[in-house]
């Protein structure tokens, strides 16, 4: 069987598309839709993304393998990418990781048995002035608090 987007999310791709110029650019967004759609960015599903915007496959894993937040194998429904390096550690990064740890009862890049949920460690995000930062479904959080945490844990939402 072919594999095919879901209405939900072929609808959410039509309006990026909107936006953009042409079909190729917005790679990027795409791929992380994908990603959200289908826990992961194995080769089928880079082949679909490949056909949809009529891209080579080599273009799409050029750029899977060089943007972090784009995951090869599975990861949960929300993956939280929390950035360990130095300002970030030392704000308090490496606690949050732990915490994430004790709250989802599984390793860094384990998907829970819910398949709701994984985490990782990342290099830097590029807010270290606002450390402790953390990537997560496309959006950047700053001064991250255990409290962000346990609120997205609860709701499944990032508000
Ligand atoms: S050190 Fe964490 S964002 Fe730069």
């Amino acid at each position: 069987m072919t594999l095919s987007f879901s209405a939900a999310t072929q609808k959410k791709i039509d309006e990026i598309l909107r936006h953009y110029p042409n079909k190729r650019a917005p790679l990027i967004p795409v791929l992380v839709l994908a990603q959200e759609e289908f826990g992961e960015l194995r080769d089928d599903v880079k082949r679909l993304v490949a056909t949809t915007l009529e891209l080579t496959p080599s273009e799409v894993q050029e750029a899977v393998t060089f943007y972090s937040q784009l995951k090869e194998r599975p990861v949960g429904k929300i993956h939280f990418q929390v950035c360990k390096t130095l300002s970030c550690d030392l704000a308090g990064g490496e606690e949050i990781l732990e915490y994430l740890r004790e709250k989802l009862g599984v390793e860094a890049n384990v998907v829970t048995p819910d398949g709701r949920f994984s985490y990782e460690g990342v290099e830097c995000l590029a807010s270290c002035d606002t450390a402790p930062a953390m990537f997560c479904r496309g959006r950047y959080f700053e001064k991250l608090t255990r409290d962000q945490i346990d609120a997205i844990i609860r709701t499944g939402r990032l508000e």
